[in-house]
């Protein structure tokens, strides 16, 4: 397959004027920079995805529903859950519509399956360690194109649409071509079983020459990104080709505990000529597993077939294909793939500034990995009936609402309203908004939809064009914040809800904060520093809507936003810094062996913090900096205090995996972490330290190789830290207002709020990182910080940038705000 360009020019001429090329052809191809295996492999283990950012490299569309791609099972599966399906080592079992991108535990889908196969000797069509194969060729992959080259000697060659999925399998050797289908396909967990998802049962019919299949898998979802019953996926495909012979095969279920099954070597499937095959009853007790296998004429060198999936019903499943694919030339669905990457994504940065190869391909791959999720399932709502958008694949909010959501809600207003109007139905019908969600269900997570809708709606998305009825919006935020979910008991935490909510809200609403957990008293809650500084922002979410939808709520949920406070210790002292993040027992009592270096055992479920440590969520108050910075000893206390976040061994080495990669206390690998390199933009004349970090991070942990994203990409949670970065702005989400940093190109053209336009230009890029002076909108800017306004009103805003490599106090204006500023004067 040529390059993009290439392709693109040669297909000009071959398919120009014929009926379906009626898509538009992008003048600046900026696809050609995506490189979609970016964050395929670990830092420090190449050729393995051990602790790799486990993205999703197949083809898909923006928010798309169907990412198709490979399904492996790695060499070393021990220390690796293909949470996206893939892996660049191992073997592949298949390929398959469904996948999610970027992060760790249990993997969700991997269904609707094929899988080419050369012979059929030695090969159980129930037991994929008999016909895996491995690759003989690196994969290659390409917006909207993947292809993989198998040791079988089959080449597949693929491309997607919003609910379909196009292959073409060349057969390279031999005589044989055969196309296993395995409704029973899906992604296992190797590392946590417990989470695993299930296959219950399937149904699968077939045409009369078989050229066709439809039909659905019953799946059971307990993974951590979604908690639910059985659920179906239904599923419909096409070959080009009429097999010779079809069989359809049923076979005993599997012990979902795999890889530890105590069963023995699988029992061998039972074909039938019939044309239909169903797994039995999926709802009591486990179905049998179901499948087919078609087999071409060796005549047939290059099969293909027309994949689509719907999670309403089969003939749906069906119609997409008609509707979506209307050729069986892959290239025309590849050039689509393209420009709508290019129209809805891509293009809506351009720089002239193409000086750094690498820079480039680091932004524009960036701002792929951000859009593969939530998936865009409107329509597709099997659960309810409803005019609202739907959207599934929330991966989650926790990890995307600061960079993330902000993004789309600056370049893609209206797709952020849609995401905002997906939450809040899902309120509607299910009582919580998700913060995980996936398979139509809630899953992990807490409460951070509040600050997704808060963000929207400081930034103008309740401007009716915007259709979010933000009467129920505010409801919905409010459910979070004093309705208390079921308790999960999930064996992580079983001290409240993990699923959604707010599982510590009992002690929210009671104590103001979230108590330590105490198995003897039966007191406190799982996570209690992280939930305390997590609903205190969640509550200053709900403040700032309040404010116009609920008056009388205002002041309530901004004093709830100084809960934070509560558990300060102001004795407490840790590198010579005093001052920090606590656990507090329900009855205000300390733990004295705690040290803030140290988030318990993994700083996961059951520890005091989640995915970041003490000394990180010490900074996570963005929306009430004054009170922070004078409860960390003032402005020139607060910055040594953050410089020793950035230095090299300072992090306590008896912390569990959770806290990521490097020495230094901050985590570029997590969430927690994000904001903190910008804080010195809130210390006068300091705003040039902020710039120092981003360029030292970005430098250090991202880069355009496979490995360039350091840790889980959480759904393009991390591409969108680096976009900012590289734009030069960091949004501090829930208020109206982004700091300056310093952009990476010496220009840069966003399109923003519809059809503005927000240019950022600088001179002396090459002399150095840091600012000189700075205009915005034309006006000398001497502030670190500036609103959505500047950036949005009118056709748009522009920022100059002066730069070069003195560190400058030219930031001597006021400083970025304190919207939340509440001092409830406890000395604890
Ligand atoms: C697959 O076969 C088709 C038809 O022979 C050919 O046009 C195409 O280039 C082949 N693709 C690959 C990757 O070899
Ligand atoms: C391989 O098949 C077994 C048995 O069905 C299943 O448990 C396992 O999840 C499959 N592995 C992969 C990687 O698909
Ligand atoms: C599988 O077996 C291994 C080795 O006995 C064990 O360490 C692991 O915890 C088991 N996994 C599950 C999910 O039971
Ligand atoms: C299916 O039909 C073929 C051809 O008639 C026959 O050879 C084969 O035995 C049949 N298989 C079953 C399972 O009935
Ligand atoms: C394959 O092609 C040859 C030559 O055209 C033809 O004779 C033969 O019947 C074909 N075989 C099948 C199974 O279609
Ligand atoms: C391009 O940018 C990358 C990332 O900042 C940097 O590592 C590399 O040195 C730059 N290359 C050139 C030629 O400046
Ligand atoms: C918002 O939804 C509620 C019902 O959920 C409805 O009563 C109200 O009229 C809606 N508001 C607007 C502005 O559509
Ligand atoms: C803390 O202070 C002691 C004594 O001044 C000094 O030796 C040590 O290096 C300091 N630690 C840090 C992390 O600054
Ligand atoms: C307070 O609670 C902690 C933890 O439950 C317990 O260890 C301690 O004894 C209690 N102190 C008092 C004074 O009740
Ligand atoms: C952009 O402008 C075009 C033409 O003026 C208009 O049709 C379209 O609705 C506008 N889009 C947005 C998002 O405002
Ligand atoms: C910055 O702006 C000031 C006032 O506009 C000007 O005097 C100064 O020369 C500028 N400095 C640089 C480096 O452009
Ligand atoms: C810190 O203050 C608490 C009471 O607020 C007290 O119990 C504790 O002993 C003090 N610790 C130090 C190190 O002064």
């Amino acid at each position: 397959m040529p390059r993009p360009c290439s392709l693109l020019s040669f297909l000009l001429k071959v398919y120009f004027g014929l009926q379906y090329f009626i898509i538009g052809i992008p003048a600046k191809d900026v696809a050609q920079h995506v490189n979609p295996f970016i964050g395929t492999e670990g830092q420090g283990n190449p050729g393995t995805a051990i602790g790799g950012g486990n993205v999703f490299p197949g083809a898909a569309l923006p928010f798309g529903v169907v990412k198709f791609g490979i399904d492996t099972t790695a060499f070393d599966w021990t220390n690796v859950d293909a949470n996206a399906g893939y892996t660049p080592d191992g073997y592949v079992t298949g390929v398959s519509l469904l996948h999610e991108s970027g992060t760790g535990g249990a993997p969700t889908y991997g269904f609707v399956h094929q899988m080419a196969l050369s012979t059929l000797k030695n090969v159980n069509v129930l037991d994929n360690l008999t016909y895996m194969q491995e690759r003989v060729e690196p994969d290659v992959a390409s917006v909207g194109y993947f292809k993989t080259s198998l040791a079988n000697g089959v080449i597949a060659e693929l491309s997607a649409t919003a609910h379909t999925g196009i292959i073409q399998y060349n057969f390279t050797s031999g005589d044989e071509r055969h196309i296993l289908v395995d409704v029973s396909h899906m992604l296992p967990s190797s590392g946590e079983a417990q989470h695993s998802q299930f296959y219950s049962s399937g149904f699968m019919a077939r045409s009369p020459d078989g050229t066709r299949y439809q039909g659905y898998g019953v799946y059971r979802a307990l993974t951590k990104w979604n908690v639910g019953p059985d659920a179906s996926v239904y599923f419909c495909a096409e070959f080009n080709t009429a097999p010779l012979t079809v069989q359809l095969f049923s076979g005993e279920h599997t012990d979902p505990y795999w890889p530890n099954s105590t069963l023995p070597s699988f029992k061998p499937p039972v074909f039938t000529n019939a044309s239909s095959i169903s797994g039995g009853q999926a709802y009591c007790g486990y179905g049998r597993r179901v499948g087919g296998l078609f087999t071409f004429s060796p005549n047939a060198t290059a099969v293909k077939s027309k994949l689509g999936v719907s999670f309403v019903d089969s003939d749906k499943a069906c119609q997409y294909i008609a509707s979506e694919l209307p050729t069986w030339d892959l290239e025309p669905i590849v050039i689509s793939a393209i420009s709508q990457w290019n129209t809805g994504v891509l293009s809506k940065v351009t720089t002239t500034d193409k000086s750094n190869a690498t820079l480039i391909e680091m932004l524009y791959s960036g701002l792929y990995k951000m859009h593969p999720m939530p998936s865009d399932r409107t329509g597709e709502n099997p659960n309810w009936e409803t005019d609202e958008p739907t959207y599934d694949d929330f991966y989650t909010l926790w990890d995307t609402f600061r960079c993330l959501n902000s993004y789309l809600v600056l370049t893609a207003p209206i797709r952020a309203a849609g995401i905002v109007r997906g939450l809040v139905d899902v309120w509607r019908w299910e009582r919580f908004m998700p913060d995980a969600r996936s398979g139509n269900y809630n899953g992990r997570g807490g409460s951070n939809a509040d600050n997704v809708l808060a963000d929207a709606y400081v930034k103008g998305l309740f401007a009716p064009e915007y259709g979010i009825n933000w009467t129920d919006a505010y409801a919905a935020m409010k459910t979070n914040a004093e309705l208390v979910p079921y308790n999960t008991f999930d064996y992580g935490d079983p001290t409240g809800s993990v699923k959604e909510g707010r599982g510590a809200l009992p002690d929210w609403l009671n104590l103001g904060y979230v108590s330590m957990y105490d198995p003897v008293a039966g007191t406190g809650f799982g996570r209690c520093i992280s939930r305390t500084v997590e609903y205190s922002l969640n509550d200053f979410a709900l403040s700032q809507v309040a404010k116009d939808l609920s008056p009388g709520d205002h002041v309530k949920y901004l004093n709830r936003s100084a809960g934070w406070q509560k558990i300060w210790q102001h004795n407490l002292t840790s590198l010579n810094f005093t001052g920090f993040l606590a656990p507090l027992y329900a009855n205000g009592t300390r733990d004295s062996s705690y040290s803030p270096l140290n988030c318990g055992v993994w700083c996961s479920w059951s520890d005091v913090t989640y995915e970041g440590l003490p000394w990180e969520y010490s900074w996570t108050i963005p929306y009430d900096m004054s009170t922070l910075i004078s409860y960390m000893g003032g402005p020139s206390t607060t910055e040594s205090r953050l410089d020793a976040m950035f230095t090299p061994g300072l992090q306590d080495g008896s912390v569990g995996s959770g806290n990521g990669i490097g020495s230094a206390i901050f985590n570029p690998g997590n969430e927690p972490s994000f904001g903190t390199p910008f804080l010195y933009n809130y210390l006068p004349g300091r705003q040039w330290k902020s710039v120092m970090r981003s360029r030292e991070i970005v430098n250090q942990y991202y880069s355009n190789g496979r490995d360039g994203v350091p840790g889980n990409s959480d759904a393009g949670a991390l591409e969108s830290w680096m976009v900012w970065n590289l734009l030069g702005l960091y949004p501090v989400v829930t208020q109206p207002i982004y700091l300056i940093l310093s952009p990476w190109f010496s220009d840069v053209t966003i399109s923003v709020a519809g059809n503005k336009t927000l240019k950022i230009t600088t001179e002396g890029l090459g002399k150095g990182p840091y600012i000189q002076n700075l205009t915005v909108n034309g006006e000398v800017w001497n502030k670190s910080w500036l609103t959505h306004d500047d950036l949005v009103s009118g056709v748009g805003g522009s920022i100059h940038f002066v730069l070069g490599s003195k560190q400058t106090e030219w930031d001597l204006g006021e400083l970025p705000p304190s919207p939340g500023h509440v001092d409830l004067g406890i000395k604890n």
